[in-house]
C-alpha cells in the first residue's frame, strides 16, 4: 500500500502537426513536443497542481493519465497500476473533469447526472440525494437544477461538470482547470468543495490551472510547466522561497514564474 497516488516518470508526448488543411500539400509534418521528459509523483490525500501557461502541456498530461492519449515514451502509474497495460484498472480509480465536458443539451442537470449515476452503476435514491447536495454545495442555483443545460451560462454548465466528476468516489481526481471562466466566488464554492471532498473521501486531486492565487490557495504542492518541461516542482512556500523578496515585498508565484522562465505567465500564446 505504499504506492504514491501518481507517478510520472520520463514522459514523454509528441503530436505531429500536419500544416496545411489540403491533403495534397500537406507532405510536411511540423512536431510539437507537449511533454518533455516529465517526472513526477504525487502522494494519496495530495492536491497536486500543475501551473503553467496556455499551451504548455497541462491538458495533455491529464489526458495521459486518463489513458485517453498514449505516452510516446516513460511510465505512468496509478495507484501503482501502469495506465497503459492495466488501463481497464486505472479506468476504475479516475474520474477526470474538463471544460469542454459533453452534455445533452436538452437535458437539464439532474437529468444529465442521472444518466452519468446510471451509467456508473450507482444506486439511483442515494445517487440523486448525492447530485443534489453536490450542485448546492458548488452554488448552483436551485431553479437551475431542472432547467435543459443549454439555458445555463457556461459557468453554471462548468459546475455541473465538476458535479459529475464527485459523483462518485475515485480514489485520483484529476481536474483540467476545474475554475476556469468562472466568478471569484464560484471559483471559491469549486475550491471549498474540492478539499472538502479530499477530506470527506480520501481523495487524492491533480489539477491544472493558469489561476496563481488558486494554486497557492489549493494546492500542497505544484509543478510548474513551461513548454512541456516541470521547471519547478515544491509547495507553494517552497516556490516562492526560490525568488527573493524585492522592495520588501513577499514574493508571489507570478515572480516565481518570471523569474525562472523570463516571461509572465499570462503572455498570449506566441504563435511561431
Ligand atoms: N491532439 C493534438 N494534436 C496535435 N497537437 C496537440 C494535440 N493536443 C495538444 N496539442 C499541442 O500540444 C501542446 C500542449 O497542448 P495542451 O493542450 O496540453 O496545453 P495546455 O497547457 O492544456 O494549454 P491550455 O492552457 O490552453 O489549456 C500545444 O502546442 C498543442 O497545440
Ligand atoms: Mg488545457
Amino acid at each position: 500500500m505504499s504506492n504514491p497516488a501518481l507517478e510520472l516518470v520520463q514522459v514523454r508526448k509528441v503530436f505531429s502537426k500536419k500544416e496545411g488543411s489540403n491533403k495534397r500539400f500537406s507532405r510536411s509534418k511540423r512536431e510539437v513536443v507537449a511533454l518533455d521528459g516529465v517526472s513526477l509523483s504525487v502522494g494519496r490525500r495530495e492536491i497536486f497542481g500543475v501551473l503553467g501557461p496556455n499551451g504548455s502541456g497541462k491538458s495533455t498530461l491529464i489526458r495521459l493519465v486518463s489513458t485517453l492519449l498514449l505516452p510516446d515514451s516513460g511510465m505512468i502509474r496509478v495507484f501503482g497500476h501502469d495506465v497503459v497495460r492495466e488501463e481497464a484498472t486505472v479506468k476504475r480509480m479516475i474520474n477526470r473533469v474538463s471544460v469542454d465536458a459533453a452534455f445533452f443539451k436538452k437535458f437539464s442537470p439532474l437529468e444529465n447526472l442521472s444518466y452519468a449515476a446510471r451509467l456508473y452503476g450507482l444506486p439511483m435514491r442515494e445517487a440523486r440525494a448525492w447530485m443534489r447536495e453536490i450542485l448546492l454545495r458548488l452554488g448552483l442555483p436551485e431553479e437551475a437544477f431542472t432547467q435543459p443545460m443549454e439555458q445555463l451560462s457556461r459557468g453554471m454548465q462548468q459546475k455541473v461538470a465538476v458535479a459529475r466528476g464527485f459523483l462518485t468516489s475515485p480514489t485520483l481526481l484529476l481536474l483540467d482547470e476545474p475554475t476556469t471562466g468562472l466568478d471569484p466566488h464560484s471559483k471559491r464554492d469549486v475550491q471549498a468543495f474540492v478539499r472538502e471532498i479530499r477530506a470527506e473521501h480520501d481523495a487524492t486531486i491533480l489539477l491544472t490551472t493558469h489561476d496563481m492565487e488558486e494554486a497557492d490557495r489549493l494546492c500542497d504542492r505544484i509543478a510548474i510547466i513551461d513548454k512541456g518541461k516541470i521547471i519547478a516542482l515544491d509547495t507553494p512556500v517552497g516556490l516562492k522561497g526560490m525568488v527573493e523578496r524585492r522592495n520588501g515585498r513577499s514574493p508571489t508565484l507570478e515572480s516565481v514564474f518570471l523569474e525562472l522562465t523570463g516571461h509572465p505567465l499570462d503572455e498570449k500564446e506566441v504563435v511561431e
